[in-house]
């Protein structure tokens, strides 16, 4: 997708340079920052800070992580299954991160184990491959989705389709075009009217500052609202549809996702408002019964307390805070997932 009409992608390998390179997304939308990924502890600071985010893109970032080790330090096998621990406990919601470490691991299992100097090159292109294939996924799930957005822009002779999204789940959560975004980034594209509601998404605000952020850049139309205004919106005939994406869809189709999501397939299920899950294969975990049993990440009171780093908290010193990242929406409020297969 394009920033200021040039084309780029969350992450990229620079060949001629052996260089990993990413954008920081820490740093939007104030700053176009791109860091590069030199070591292993880089790849883990990354993807802990939140520089890169979104589950698959934290998947791609973990499998140039583990490149970037072997390069730097070698590698045994079990210096590889040690780094990939580490890596899958940095953000253990998403299980996109722990398919990527799982894809390497069973790359370096399958090599001869007294001859280690296969490694960087063997999970250099693994790397390479597992981001070619999330880049695939969301262009074909774009492909899928607009046929949905196509079919409501049908019934609505040429007025404009509202779709609500939630947190970011566009091409910066990606590698590029997206998973909720991606069918409304190719709508876009082909002339059909869309308009986005974005949550703000609290407590990091990833609707505000990554979500706008991107669909302005792309040209499409966009507004910013409350995480609690959705709700309204519905009531009032102003959200046609609801795309999000998910961090961990479960064997039995429920959907964990950025804290905020359940609310608003609540919302959309009393107002009858079509609400879609968009994630590529990678995101699937059959092997995990129901969203109940998912590890939903905690993390600090300092996200709640403080707004961008401000100096003064926003609640008195001393508050408690507690702080889930994520949230289950049962499989009966989702009408439908878009993945790279189709839509079912
Ligand atoms: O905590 P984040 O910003 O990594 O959470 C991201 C989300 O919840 C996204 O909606 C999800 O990863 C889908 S990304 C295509």
């Amino acid at each position: 997708m394009k920033i200021s009409g040039t084309s780029f992608t969350s992450i990229w390998y620079e060949e001629a340079t052996d260089r990993i390179l990413y954008i920081d997304q820490t740093r939007l939308p104030w700053e176009l920052a791109v860091r590069e990924m030199k070591t292993f502890e880089d790849g883990i600071r990354a993807i802990a800070d939140m520089e890169v985010r979104g589950a698959p893109l934290i998947g791609v970032a973990a499998a140039f992580a583990l490149y970037a080790g072997v390069r730097e330090k070698g590698g045994s096998l079990s210096r590889i299954t040690e780094m990939g621990t580490r890596l899958v406990a940095t953000r253990p919601t998403a299980v996109n991160l722990a398919y990527a470490v799982k894809e390497i691991l069973n790359i370096a299992e399958s090599e001869n184990p007294v001859d280690f100097s296969n490694y960087p090159s063997l999970l250099l292109k693994k790397a390479i491959e597992i981001r070619e294939s999330e880049y695939n996924c969301s262009r074909l799930i774009g492909e899928h989705g607009i046929k949905l957005i196509r079919e409501v822009a049908d019934h609505k002779d040429g007025r404009t389709v509202n779709i609500l999204t939630h947190c970011n789940a566009g091409w910066l959560a990606t590698v590029d075009y997206g998973t909720a975004l991606a069918p409304i980034y190719l709508a876009h594209d082909s002339g059909i009217p869309v308009h986005v509601w974005v949550d703000e998404t609290r407590p990091r605000n990833q609707g505000a500052k990554l979500t706008v952020y991107e669909l302005t850049q792309h040209g499409v139309p966009n507004t910013l609202i409350v995480d609690n205004a959705g709700g309204l919106l519905m009531q009032q005939g102003k959200v046609d549809l609801v795309i999000i994406g998910a961090d961990r869809i479960t064997a039995n189709g429920d959907a964990v996702n950025k804290i905020g999501t359940y609310l608003k397939a609540l919302a959309a299920f009393d107002n009858q408002v079509p609400f879609y899950v968009a994630a590529p294969a990678s995101t699937f975990d059959s092997t995990t019964a129901t969203g109940a049993a998912v590890v939903i990440e905690e993390r600090g009171d300092e996200e709640v307390l403080f707004i961008n780093n401000q100096l003064s908290p926003i609640a008195p010193a001393g508050t408690r805070v507690h702080n889930p990242g994520f949230d289950i929406t049962p499989s009966r409020l989702i009408t439908a997932y878009i993945t790279e297969s189709g839509v079912s």
